[in-house]
């Protein structure tokens, strides 16, 4: 197992808790997913810790309560939530590949059912708010997973997106929602431990063995936003984040 996050500290505390419950010794890559170079850095270190790579969680993410661009000029809500994830598993497909089973768990959020999306602005240049940003970086993710689940069939590799649910997490307690508004959420918010529960449903499960291109909600494959279902827009959206991207 090996461990991405930007805190030594929070990756080596991670690290040490898993290691307690399961005998292993998990490796640690310290990395800021907002930059393209650190993130191409890190699926370099995983490709030479792990040339065969079984399973791939893209899970961080971010809600930021201000536009804000990276060092590299990248939209930050984009870079992390989308950019870094696509790159991650684009650079980690051989890896998957060699596993000839491999599976990519992408977090995406049910803010993507209702979002709207320009391929000619995904970073939002114009009309930036930050549930804006965040839904259509999550629908950005979603469209560009179900093209590469198709460009990979028959490879053994399966790629699916996973809804955990409104969970009491750092980001939903951080992201601008007052004081009131998470009083009210708290009700309803699942736990962290019940968060887990789909994404890894997805990455472990044998029910979806060999099953790809799905969105799940509560382990279950539902519908997506209809725009995800477009094949022109899904291929367009997968040219704009390869420009972004860069190559590589
Ligand atoms: N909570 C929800 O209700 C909900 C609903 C739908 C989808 N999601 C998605 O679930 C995923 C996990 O979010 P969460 O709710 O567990 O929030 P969280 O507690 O804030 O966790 C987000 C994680 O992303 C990491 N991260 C953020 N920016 C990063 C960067 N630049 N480089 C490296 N790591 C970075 C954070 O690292 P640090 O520990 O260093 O801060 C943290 O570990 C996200 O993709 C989120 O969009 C959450």
């Amino acid at each position: 197992m090996v461990l991405v996050g930007r805190n030594q500290e929070r990756l080596h505390a991670a690290a040490g808790w898993i290691g307690g419950r399961t005998g292993t010794r998990p490796l640690a890559i310290t990395a800021d997913l907002s930059l393209l170079s650190e993130t191409r850095r890190a699926a370099a270190g995983i490709r030479t810790l792990a040339p065969v790579l079984d399973v791939l969680v893209n899970n961080a993410g971010l809600l930021s309560p201000r536009r804000v661009e990276t060092a590299e000029g990248q939209e930050l809500t984009l870079a992390v939530n989308h950019l870094a994830p696509f790159v991650l598993t684009r650079a980690l497909l051989p890896a998957l590949q060699a596993s000839g089973r491999g599976r990519v768990v992408m977090t995406g959020s049910s803010s993507s059912d209702m979002a709207r999306i320009d391929p000619d602005d995904l970073p939002l240049e114009r009309g930036w708010r930050m549930t804006r940003a965040y839904a259509r970086s999550k629908l950005a993710l979603l469209m560009t997973t179900m093209e590469t689940a198709r460009a990979t069939a028959g490879t053994g590799v399966t790629l699916n997106v996973v809804h955990p649910g409104l969970v009491a997490t750092g980001l939903v307690r951080s992201g601008g929602i007052d004081q009131a508004a998470w009083r009210l959420l708290a009700r309803v918010a699942l736990s962290e431990a019940e968060g887990a529960d789909t994404p890894l449903h997805a990455a472990l499960s044998p029910e979806l063995d060999g099953i790809s291109g799905r969105y799940l909600k509560r382990r279950v494959p539902v519908a997506t936003n209809r725009l995800a279902r477009d094949p022109a827009l899904r291929a367009r959206v997968l040219a704009a984040t390869e420009r972004l991207a860069g190559p590589g």
